[in-house]
This record gives structure tokens, C-alpha cells and sequence, in this order.
């Protein structure tokens, strides 16, 4: 032990004389509660074009023309002097029984100097990168016997700049599978001003299906996903990943949930569905890709379980008529975890993942609470029995748990753990969070908040009008997060697992704000509740400190202790305008270092990050000196701070 950089000292008399405007006391004689292991995680649905626009890599939109029933929405004709072409939706030639309609491209006139076609723009362009290889496919057929080339590019929208082109020799008469690779080069320009084109040099018809066209993905995995969003959900060092919803897994009706089955296999195999979300959602974003991503993060499926209730008020009755769902949920539950010998784990073997993936919980439905026909008790009754039997070790999560936080048992069963939801004003989080948990009665069940966050005006984030501020919060809101986040680290014993959301927003278009990570075509940020969140979970430790503030204070925090390491974290809010003098005593501590690291996330309540200004709100890294039994530290006005004593 370097005993130079260390302060040494048996629980020494506190020096009270410190003048500060508040004190913490740390206590590490009396360790409260272990904290979770999984305390941290993240909470995921298709909204605000989260997958297909976003994490999910695809880049044309609208790829199999089912948008719009009728017209080729986000495609649009190419031609020009010496070229003509006419373009329409035509169910008449579908690629199979999956995906019933094709895009049918009438040219009446083109040549190789002159050709005619079809662009898509993307989700809000497509974006160019220099030096980056895509990847296009597409199925195609030609009238009568055969088509010139096809060739392909990526281009300027207005066609004067090609960034990257390719070509396939002529179509035949059959629907056929083409693959090419698109490069750009070193002088391409970084924009999303772009477009995919695919042109024909002689007068003919043609049909496309699933045109498809992906940049580098993560782990270079073919139907991946963004590697920049991939990262920065990484560096929160999630345990868990809820999916697929929230409402998305409900769906406005039973016949448009989010139906697992249907998103398995080949893409030419998934029709995709409406999402309650107002858009429609590929499914390429499946069961089997939100698992490899859960793989990706190392983190666990919490997996939702459609439990028979839809938005638009539909509901199965519990009894026979849920059985099927019931039957459907073992089937997931085997895809999911289940042997390659069993029917749904051979299932998963062919789609490429032959080994089971770790499965503990399952959540049954979403937001129950809202199911004002009162169907949920029993609907979760049924399920909880019937996977109680099958699968004795699965935990099974009651979504009820806002309308009877206190409520022990459903129909007469204890959930293993009850979800609750808190969508809340940054001053209620403030307000709330020193005391919200510490009323809880320990002996019911534990508690997932599988979704929250701040919002930093009145305008509450289901209001029409909160979409007119900005996709992701301000440094105000993440003050509130911060908060909100201490008090379930405080209450670890009893809040074992937490989520913000949502996680994502195209800024482009979103149906909800505020989101924790922005993002368009081509560039990404974190908001400061980002941050906010990244601290926290990157900062803790495995048991709970007694910490005490003094009366009248508005600075939260929690602190607790990693027993392989010694570190104690120490995470401080202090929402106030000025900086703050903290008194930090620590009582029963046998010796400390010095000197310790401080990050700090401070601005004016307004600031932001955006696209243009990405990195305004960011966490500072510092070192303080001087540390001791007792020792004082400035929180600087509105700023979360971490304090890492070793
Ligand atoms: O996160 C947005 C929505 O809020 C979720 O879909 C739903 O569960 C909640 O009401």
C-alpha cells in the first residue's frame, strides 16, 4: 500500500467546523443493502423511427412498397432529356404470399447516356461516408425474357454528384435475388443529401422487391446495425434490455402486436406490420436481431410476452380463448432459451444461433393498468401459472405496478416483480425522489421502473404540444433523471432493475419527447441525461452506504461501495443556481486516499446537445486533493457530480 498518498485514519473525531452550506455523512459501518447487479439497463420499442430510421441499419425506406397501399411512398421516378418512366405499386406481380405487392417501372425511353429509373430517399437521405462499402440487394424480373443492366448508385439528390456506382447484367423473366457492393471514395463528401438509384439503359418493364441497402453494420453482421448508436449503448454497460415494448409490443389491435413468429427468418418472409407509432415497421428488427443485440451489449433479454390486451381496447378472456397465447409465449420462451432439440430452439439453430441465449425474465404484457376492463388478473393469473409449471425458474414481471405500487399479490399470486412508470416534471422528480422509495414495504414484490424520465416543462411528453420542443432534453432534465436515478440506487434492495425512456429519436420526425439519444442519417449524440446516465452506471459499486444529508438541503445523492476494490462512489445533484460547499464526513473508514476523481456534468438549465453542437453538455473529469475523514468538496451550480474515494 503506497501509504504516501494516503490519509490514515481511525474513525476519527468529525471536523464539524468545516463552513459549508450542507454536510454529507457517509457511514461505512453500516452497509444497507446490496445494490443490484442489474440495476441498470435499457428499455427499447419502435418509436420515433428507433429501428427501421435508426439502430437498425437499413438504409432504404420503404424497401418492400407495403407503406403505403397505394402509392410507392419514398420513391420517386428518375428520368430526363432523352428518358422516360412511369413507376406504380403492382400487386399483380408479388414477390410471394409475404410481401404481395412489387413496384412495377414502365421506361419508354432511355439509353446508356440517357437512362431511367428509380431513387429512394431513405430514412431523410441516405448517407455518404468516404471510403465505405454498402451493401445493395434487391429482387427483380423483366418483361418478356429479359431487361438491359441494371445499374445502381449513390448520388446527389439531384444526380450531378455519383458518390458510389454498380451494376448487375440483364434481369430475366423470373423473380431473382441480385447482390452488389457499392464503394465511395476518398473525396466523397459527409452529407445525407443523397439518394439510392437504380436505372435501366433500354426502353422495358421491370418489378422490384426488398430493395435493400446497408453501410457497415456492427460487427460487420449482414441485417446489423449502426455501429455509432451500437457503441454508445455499450458505454452504458447495460445488464438488461427490455423489448420489444411498451406499446409496440401491444399494438393497437391484437392483429398488429408485435407478432414474434412473423418476424423470424429471410426478409423476403416478413411482411413487417403498423406499429401504434404511426408508421409502419419492417420487422427486420426481429426477435432474433433484438437478441444478438442483447448478445452485442452483453446484456440480458427481459422479454415482453404479448399477454392479450391491445391500446384500441382489445383484449383476449382469460380461459380458453388466451390459451393459444399462452402456447405462444412457450414457444417464444424455447426460441428463446430453449435446447436445439426442442422444436422452437432447432428453430433458432437454423436461423443461425444455435446456442440458447440466458433468459430470467419475462415481462407479461405492457402498462395492464390501462386495460380498464379489468381482464388483467386474470390474464396474468394464467400466464404466471402456466410459466410458473413449465419454466419454475423464470421471473415473472406484472405490469401493473403504478395503479397498486402496495399491491402484494395478483388474484392471489406474487409477481416477482411489479413494473412501474414514471413519466414525470423535472421539479417533481426533485421533489419526489429523497423519500418516494423509502415508503415502500419491503416484503411485496421488487420493483422494475421499466420506463421514466424528466421532462423539463409543463407540457407533459404524450401532449401534442411537447413535440415542438426539442427531440432530446436539456441539462435541466437530466438534473431531474439524476435525481430520480439516486433515489432507485438508494433503493436498490427493493428496485433491482431501471430503464429510461425512450432510448431513441430520428430528429427528423418523433411522436414523443424527450429521448435520451438523437440522431439522423448520419451523426449521433447523447443528451446530458445520457451523460447523466452514463456516470451513474458506469460508477457503482456492489453495497449501499448509509449517507445523510443535512436538513434543508437540496443536493441528493447516493453513495455506495465496490467491496472487491474498496471504491466508494459517491453521486451528487446539487439543481440549485449556485455552487454548493458540501461537508463530506466519512465515518468509519479506516483510511483513504488523498487525492480523488471527481466527473462533473454542469450548464445552464437550457443547454443542450444537438446535431450541430453534440458535445455542449459533457462530462469533466477532475482531481481533488485533500481527502479525509473530512473534506469539503463544491458541487458546481446544476451539476451532477461522481466522486470515486479509494
Ligand atoms: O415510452 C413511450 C410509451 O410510454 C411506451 O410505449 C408506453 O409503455 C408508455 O406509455
Amino acid at each position: 500500500m503506497k501509504k504516501s498518498i494516503l490519509t490514515l485514519f481511525l474513525v476519527l473525531p468529525l471536523m464539524s467546523s468545516l463552513a459549508a452550506d450542507a454536510t454529507l455523512t457517509i457511514d461505512a459501518t453500516r452497509p444497507v443493502a446490496k445494490v443490484s447487479p442489474i440495476l441498470y439497463g435499457l428499455m427499447t420499442e419502435e418509436i420515433n423511427y428507433c429501428y427501421d430510421g435508426g439502430l437498425y441499419a437499413e438504409l432504404v425506406r420503404n424497401r418492400a412498397f407495403l407503406d403505403d397501399a397505394a402509392t410507392p411512398v419514398h420513391w420517386s421516378a428518375v428520368q430526363g432529356s432523352g428518358s422516360a418512366v412511369t413507376i406504380a405499386l403492382d400487386p399483380g406481380q408479388p414477390l410471394n404470399e409475404a410481401i404481395p405487392t412489387s413496384l412495377r417501372i414502365d421506361v419508354s425511353q432511355a439509353s446508356p447516356a440517357a437512362p431511367a429509373g428509380v431513387a429512394n430517399s431513405g430514412y431523410w437521405g441516405i448517407p455518404v461516408k468516404p471510403v465505405t462499402t454498402y451493401r445493395a440487394s434487391f429482387y427483380a424480373k423483366a418483361e418478356k425474357g429479359g431487361a438491359s443492366p441494371v445499374s445502381l448508385a449513390i448520388e446527389s439528390e439531384d444526380g450531378a454528384t455519383i458518390f458510389a456506382k454498380a451494376a448487375v447484367p440483364g434481369l430475366t423473366g423470373d423473380w431473382r435475388f441480385y447482390e452488389v457492393t457499392l464503394t465511395t471514395g476518398k473525396d466523397a463528401t459527409l452529407t445525407t443529401k443523397a439518394r439510392l438509384t437504380l436505372k435501366m439503359e433500354h426502353p422495358g418493364t421491370v418489378w422490384l422487391s426488398l430493395v435493400s441497402l446497408f453501410p457497415p453494420t456492427w460487427k460487420d453482421r449482414a441485417n446489423g446495425l449502426r455501429p455509432d448508436l451500437m457503441q454508445m449503448l455499450i458505454d452504458l454497460k447495460p445488464s438488461f434490455l427490455r423489448f420489444p415494448g411498451g406499446n409496440y409490443l401491444e399494438g393497437d389491435t391484437i392483429a398488429t402486436r408485435f407478432d414474434w413468429k412473423k418476424t423470424l427468418g429471410p426478409l423476403s418472409g416478413r411482411t413487417g406490420h403498423p406499429g401504434p407509432w404511426h408508421y409502419r415497421s419492417t420487422d427486420g428488427m426481429g426477435l432474433l436481431e433484438f437478441l444478438l443485440w442483447c448478445e452485442d451489449m452483453n446484456a440480458e433479454p427481459v422479454l415482453g410476452i404479448y399477454a392479450g390486451y391491445s391500446l384500441k381496447g382489445e383484449f383476449v378472456k382469460p380461459g380458453p380463448d388466451l390459451e393459444p397465447y399462452v402456447q405462444d409465449a412457450f414457444d417464444e420462451i424455447e426460441y428463446v432459451a430453449g435446447p436445439v432439440t426442442s422444436k422452437w430452439g432447432a428453430q433458432r439453430a437454423k436461423d443461425g444461433h444455435p446456442g440458447p441465449f440466458k433468459l430470467r425474465y419475462v415481462e407479461i404484457g405492457n402498462e395492464d393498468f390501462l386495460d380498464h376492463k379489468g381482464t388483467y388478473e386474470g390474464r396474468f393469473a394464467q400466464f404466471f401459472d402456466a410459466i410458473k409449471t413449465k419454466y419454475p425458474g423464470l421471473k415473472c414481471i406484472s405490469t401493473v405496478g403504478n395503479e397498486q405500487p402496495d399491491k402484494k399479490r395478483i388474484h392471489g399470486r406474487k409477481p416477482d416483480v411489479l413494473d412501474e412508470h414514471y413519466y414525470r416534471s423535472v421539479n417533481e422528480f426533485l421533489k419526489d425522489s429523497p423519500a418516494h422509495f423509502e415508503k415502500y414495504d419491503r416484503s411485496g414484490p421488487k420493483i422494475f421502473v421499466g420506463e421514466w424520465a424528466a421532462y423539463e416543462t409543463a407540457f407533459v411528453p404524450w401532449d401534442k404540444r411537447s413535440k415542438g420542443g426539442p427531440p432530446t432534453p436539456d441539462m435541466k432534465a437530466a438534473l431531474g433523471d439524476a435525481a430520480w436515478m439516486a433515489a432507485m440506487e438508494r433503493n436498490s434492495d427493493l428496485i433491482t432493475m431501471q430503464c429510461y425512456a425512450p432510448l431513441f429519436v430520428n430528429v427528423n420526425e418523433y411522436q414523443w419527447r424527450p429521448n435520451l439519444i438523437g440522431y439522423d442519417a448520419l451523426n449521433s449524440y447523447g443528451s446530458p441525461s445520457y451523460y447523466a446516465i452514463r456516470m451513474f452506471s458506469n460508477n457503482v459499486g456492489d453495497s449501499i452506504l448509509k449517507s445523510t444529508f443535512s436538513e434543508g438541503t437540496a443536493i441528493q445523492g447516493t453513495v455506495t461501495r465496490d467491496s472487491k476494490t474498496g471504491v466508494i462512489y459517491v453521486k451528487l445533484v446539487n439543481p440549485e443556481p449556485a455552487a454548493r460547499e458540501l461537508a463530506i464526513n466519512l465515518n468509519g473508514f479506516h483510511s483513504v486516499a488523498s487525492a480523488a476523481e471527481v466527473e462533473t456534468l454542469s450548464a445552464d438549465l437550457t443547454a443542450t446537445n444537438s446535431l450541430a453542437d453534440p458535445a455542449k453538455v459533457t462530462p469533466v473529469k477532475s482531481t481533488i486533493q485533500g481527502v479525509g475523514a473530512s473534506f469539503p468538496l463544491t458541487l458546481q451550480p446544476y451539476s451532477i457530480t461522481v466522486l470515486k474515494l479509494k
